[in-house]
């Protein structure tokens, strides 16, 4: 009965990491395309770099889950992310203006689509 559990227990674990690994691979496509979401919108890729001191027209987001969790209190690092994307004007980065990025990726991404581009910044070390 114990292996029976052990084995269900192991199996689940495994497709929930398989799951990960697949929302974190959707995450990366999506982050690293030039056109996103249902009207074919300007992607992350175009302002964003992932490469320290690199910086295009938006921050590098290099390090940024390191950063994300200390930004803003009450905030965790996904929420800030989540805040960044759905509603980039709610916080400007120091050194940046407003209204520069794209504000509307909430009408043209679905949520797991949004919640995978966070899970591809969150795993990036
Ligand atoms: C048109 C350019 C542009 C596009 C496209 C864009 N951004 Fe931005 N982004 C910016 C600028 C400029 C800032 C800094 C100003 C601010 O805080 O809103 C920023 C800020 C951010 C921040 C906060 C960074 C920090 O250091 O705290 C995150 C996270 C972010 N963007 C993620 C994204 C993601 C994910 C996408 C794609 C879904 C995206 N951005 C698309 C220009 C852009």
């Amino acid at each position: 009965m114990i292996r029976l559990i052990s084995a269900i227990l192991v199996l689940l674990l495994c497709s929930c990491a398989n799951q990960k690994a697949q929302q974190i691979a959707q995450g990366d496509k999506l982050f690293h395309s030039v056109h996103l979401g249902k009207n074919n919108v300007i992607g992350c890729i175009s302002c964003h770099t992932l490469k320290p001191d690199v910086t295009t027209v938006g921050p590098s987001l290099y390090a940024l889950n390191l950063r994300a969790e200390h930004l803003i209190s009450g905030l965790t690092a996904e929420q800030y992310i989540k805040q960044s994307i759905i509603n980039p004007d709610a916080y400007i980065v120091s050194g940046y203006s407003p209204a520069v990025m794209f504000a509307h990726y909430q009408d043209e991404l679905s949520d797991d689509e949004i919640n995978a581009i966070i899970a591809y910044l969150m795993s990036l070390k």
